[in-house]
């Protein structure tokens, strides 16, 4: 088993970052929420804890607390931000309601050498309202900034440190140096996570969970499902059967690649279903958003369905669920509330089949199935593809979906992209930092509108075309891409040209909210 930490959730929305930062020192990190069962976090085998912020006040009534078996542990513990305040009033300091929140930059001074910090002063992120105004027994201020007089404390001996400030967002520049002193310097965790010992675990666990048994995987051409699918063919080889259904609405060149990069490059034994006419035909007159989505999400259900039948049903079933699918659904409390579409994962669980799941990636953040994809050999361009939804082009196809106008959206969704990554305004990865520039996601809408333009001599009545790119860290907000106007004529100009049937290209500039980032 890796080394590894384990950070209890107090409900800071930057929870799931502290676990991404300590893989990325290279040691395997757990979320738990904080009150969940010893034994189900020490059966972990963690060298220490990490208490993460949150919304709470220590004294109000069902405020959650630093759980007692930390403590009885012996390991080394460290609290932040809310962490730290339940650190404090479990081992007997006292914590004080503050009029005025601090959140911002604030600059901290060490106070004392000591194994955490590196001695001098430095810029952090704060964001708490509550403070320490005794430390527990045994702890000394490690350092201060103007607002808080112990913006760090330690209790050497015990290996036990509290931090008011975010050491785990980038607002914090020496952040990531000092979670790598907690976790590799003072629990002593060996940094071994990387894509290789995740394969060499992941495969020694598919290999013991299927046994002798066959396994169905569906790829989509999405990150997941592909990497997911490679994993086990690289554990299983050919006992899994991969099916490919080809639906009509990839980008263009997609599903070419799914096909030449398994059957090929890996030589998984995948069978590629054209569907392509079935779903037109399904779609035909189909408008209504909401209508495509469900038409889709059946239909693939039903093609994948007979394949499964073909293969003579196979016991078992990938999925390519990833780790902030696993954490949302296990904290209820934080899941989105509104459903404003439906979403369809192609290449997901269809209900009424009975498969026993294996879920290769379900302790992986994004960038590191990413990571591992390349390790398996997939091609970087597949591995780090901006996010596409399910449903694929049909939402990006408004009004009715057919061949021809599919082609179109293709073809002139090939040379936006293909004119934005020249200019390296293709943002790779779904995982972006507010650090990295550059478009999330970035496609072409085709609208159901024609209008008149002027060719040469003569008068067109074609379709218009939306161009769509956002910038966002986590897709629940985002803004529209302040794209230089050079490259937006280009665009446009390369568009009208090249693509017969569009004679108008027009730029989404709103946000969202209140648009959604997809038209449908
Ligand atoms: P919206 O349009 O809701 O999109 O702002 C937010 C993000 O979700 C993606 N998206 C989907 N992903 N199945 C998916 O797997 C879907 O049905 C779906 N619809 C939207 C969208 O591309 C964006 O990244």
């Amino acid at each position: 088993m890796a080394d590894s930490i384990a950070i209890l959730d107090f409900g800071s929305q930057y929870t799931q970052l502290i676990a991404r930062r300590v893989r990325e020192a290279q040691v395997y990190s757990e979320l738990f929420p904080w009150n969940a069962p010893a034994e189900k976090v020490l059966a972990l085998q963690p060298k220490g804890f990490i208490l993460s912020g949150g919304p709470s006040s220590v004294y109000e009534a069902g405020a959650p607390q630093a759980p007692a078996y930390i403590f009885e542990s012996g390991l080394p513990i460290l609290g932040i931000c809310y962490g730290m305040q339940a650190l404090t009033h479990a081992l007997g300091g006292t914590v004080s309601a503050s009029h005025e929140r601090e959140y911002g930059p604030a600059s901290v001074q060490t106070r004392q050498t000591n194994p955490l910090l590196p001695d001098g002063q430095y810029q952090v992120w704060m964001s708490h309202g509550d403070r320490i105004t005794a430390a527990p027994a045994g702890f000394i201020p490690l350092a201060a900034s103007d607002n808080s007089p112990v913006a760090a404390m330690g209790d050497l001996e015990r290996r036990y440190f509290g931090l008011q400030f975010h050491p785990e967002v980038r607002h914090t520049p020496g952040g990531m140096t000092i979670l790598k002193r907690f976790v590799q310097d003072i629990c002593g965790a060996q940094p071994n996570w990387t894509p290789e010992s995740i394969i060499t675990a992941s495969v020694a666990s598919i290999r013991q969970q299927v046994g002798e048994r066959r396994v169905l995987s569906a790829v989509s051409g999405g990150v997941d499902s592909s990497v997911a699918t490679a994993l086990v063919h690289r554990a299983i080889g050919s006992q899994l059967s991969a099916v490919f259904v080809d639906h009509g609405m990839l980008r263009l060149g997609e599903a070419a690649q799914v096909v030449e990069v398994f059957q090929k490059n890996l030589g998984v034994k995948l069978a590629a279903v054209n569907a392509v006419e079935e779903f037109m035909e399904a779609l035909q007159g189909v408008t209504d958003p909401e209508k495509k989505r469900q038409i889709i999400g059946e239909k693939f259900i039903r093609t994948f369905e007979v394949q499964a039948r073909q293969l003579g049903m196979p016991e078992m079933l990938v999925q390519g669920t990833i780790y902030p699918d696993v954490v949302e659904s296990s904290a209820p409390d934080r899941s989105q509330a509104a459903r404003i579409k439906t979403h369809h994962n192609v290449g997901g669980l269809p209900k009424d089949m009975q498969f026993e799941l294996i879920e290769p990636l379900r302790y992986l953040f994004k960038d590191e199935v990413r990571a591992v994809g390349e390790a398996l050999g997939l091609p970087t361009e597949m591995v780090w593809r901006q996010p596409f939804p399910g449903p694929g082009l049909a939402v990006r196809c408004l009004g009715e979906i057919t061949p021809e106008r599919l082609d179109r959206l293709r073809a002139a969704d090939a040379i936006f992209t293909d004119e934005l990554a020249r200019e390296g305004l293709l943002r790779m990865g779904t995982n972006s930092d507010a650090s990295t520039s550059g478009t999330a996601q970035a496609f072409a809408v085709l609208l159901p509108v024609r209008s008149v333009g002027v060719m040469g001599d003569n008068r067109t009545y074609q379709e218009a075309l939306a161009l769509r790119s956002v910038t966002t860290d986590d897709f629940m907000t985002a803004d529209w891409a302040r794209l230089p106007y050079d490259l937006l004529a280009r665009v446009s100009n390369r568009i009208v040209n090249e693509v017969k049937g569009i004679n108008r290209v027009v730029y989404d500039i709103t946000s969202k909210p209140p648009a959604t980032i997809e038209w449908e």
